[in-house]
């Protein structure tokens, strides 16, 4: 037992409680040197004294004219307090919403008033991403860091690329598969000045490439590896709560990709439960694509469970050498989640723990109309987002949700993201909708909304509207 004990107010410790290693808060990690696990930022909250209710944080907003009140990450400052005030980077961050949606509920088959939506696509570069990123930034610029490197699918990239050209702090380096990201978030990498380099391969060939080469170079690494990115998400659910009036609803449903958000939102609950902010915690649902199905696969077919922190993770490494032996890489049009090594699967099955969780995986085609389904409702989101929806609808029919809890499904970026997949789903054109979605199983749209196309004569046109309209 390596345990320490610490006078920092906050600092890094192991996730396994066997070794449960600490480290200072200056010191830049995304594994336990000690035993090689992920590590956690924990605090000394009996010193600490954060504010006992919720409206200690509401009343914050009164004063948003200060940027760190006007954050909606930095607005629960005392709930992820290892920075100080001076350091902390902020561009608007967080300023999203959970609101009820009857068409999207009725679509899943829920009683009405009863699914919500928390759409992190309102963030500054549109994807849920911009929470964690504004910790992470801030953890950087706290320890002196001039450079910061990311592996994504896209999401991440954008992210710390928008962090890197407003706060002009460090340079950012971003790592992606080759063709494996959405032209919308590529286009923002570039557009924002990021040096980005291309390597041939997948996400989980630069996640691999992207430790090594900032190990390697000293550059500050904002992957989810990152334990502070983590802490910046867990106010996701600080404001589920807020939106929610600060009641707890019974489901949680998010993607799951490099399963750091499942994570944050399990360590969310768990603290604001110890603190005795929240005397439950809701039940949370990972959605799996299934052509990146890693999760869904250990935790639901193969029994993997995190055990109290006594994990077995013998079938996961079984598992990945079956990839390895069957060269098996993963494939959705969901790009954002296609990942087969989720570097949080075990945070992530602590978090199941935690929340009572479930796993299950949705396919490309109820992934597709399930986003055009969101879309209908007025908040579109990109395909990995509707992930979250599409596994609401299966855990509905299996009688896993009830009709009448309250659910929170996480669109996690915006629809703007991957206007590729969008466009092929509510074509005309057979060509176009068959290289896109029907080479991956897609067979219909559909929710397709379909544009009509008329000759330039004014007849046709008011014909058109007269038919349709
Ligand atoms: N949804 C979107 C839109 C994402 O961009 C991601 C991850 C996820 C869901 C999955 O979240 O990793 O917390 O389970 N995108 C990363 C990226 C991998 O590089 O942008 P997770």
């Amino acid at each position: 037992m390596a345990t320490v004990s610490r006078t920092d107010l906050a600092f890094q410790q192991c996730i396994v409680p066997a070794c449960g290693a600490t480290y200072g808060v200056d010191e830049v990690l995304t594994a336990c040197p000690a035993c090689g696990n992920l590590l956690d930022v924990e605090y000394d909250w009996d010193r600490l004294r954060p504010p006992q209710s919720f409206e200690f944080f509401e009343r914050k907003w009164m004063r948003r004219s200060d940027p760190a009140a006007f954050s909606g990450v930095w607005r629960f400052h005392e709930l992820l307090p290892y920075a100080p005030r001076e350091s902390i980077v902020t561009i608007g961050e967080g300023q999203t919403m959970c609101s009820p949606s009857d068409g999207v509920g009725q679509f899943v088959g829920m009683n009405a008033g009863r699914l919500f939506l928390q759409y992190e696509g309102l963030n500054p570069s549109g994807s849920f991403k911009d929470n964690g990123m504004s910790a992470a930034f801030t953890h950087a610029r706290m320890i002196g860091a001039k450079r910061a490197a990311c592996a994504s699918t896209g999401n991440t990239s954008a992210s710390l690329a928008v962090y890197c050209a407003v706060t002009r702090l460090m340079r950012g380096i971003i790592f992606i598969g080759t063709g494996k990201i959405s032209y919308g978030k590529l286009s923002q990498a570039l557009d924002y000045g990021a040096l980005t380099i291309q390597i041939a391969g997948d996400f989980d060939d630069a996640m691999a490439r992207v430790k090594e080469v900032s190990g390697k170079l000293g550059i500050y690494l904002v992957n989810s590896v990152n334990p502070f990115r983590l802490e910046g998400q867990k106010t996701i659910m600080f404001r589920v709560l807020e939106s929610l009036g600060w009641e707890v609803p019974d489901w949680i449903v998010v993607p799951g990709g490099n399963l750091g958000n499942s994570s944050a939102f399990g360590k969310a609950f768990a603290e604001l439960r110890r603190l005795g902010l929240i005397d439950r915690i809701p039940r949370l649902a990972v959605i799996n694509a299934a052509g990146a199905n890693t999760l869904h696969e250990l935790y639901t077919n193969r029994g993997l469970r995190w055990n109290g922190g006594r994990a077995d993770m013998a079938p996961a490494c079984r598992y990945y050498d079956e990839l390895d032996r069957d060269n098996r890489r993963a494939h959705t049009i969901a790009s954002a989640i296609e990942i087969n090594r989720p570097v949080n699967l075990n945070k992530c099955l602590r978090a199941l723990e935690v929340c009572d969780g479930v796993v299950r995986e949705v396919s490309e085609q109820e992934i597709l109309d399930a986003k055009a389904q969101v879309g209908a409702g007025g908040l579109g989101c990109e395909p990995a987002s509707a992930a979250s929806v599409a596994g609401t609808k299966k855990l509905v029919e299996e009688g896993v949700i009830g009709r009448d809890e309250r659910v929170v499904c996480i669109l996690t970026g915006h629809q703007l993201k991957d206007p590729t997949a969008t466009v092929a789903y509510h074509t005309t054109d057979q060509k176009l909708f068959n290289d896109v979605l029907g080479s991956r199983g897609v067979s219909r749209a559909s929710y397709a909304n379909r544009s009509v196309t008329v000759s330039n004569r004014l007849d046709e046109i008011v014909q058109a509207i007269d038919l349709y309209g």
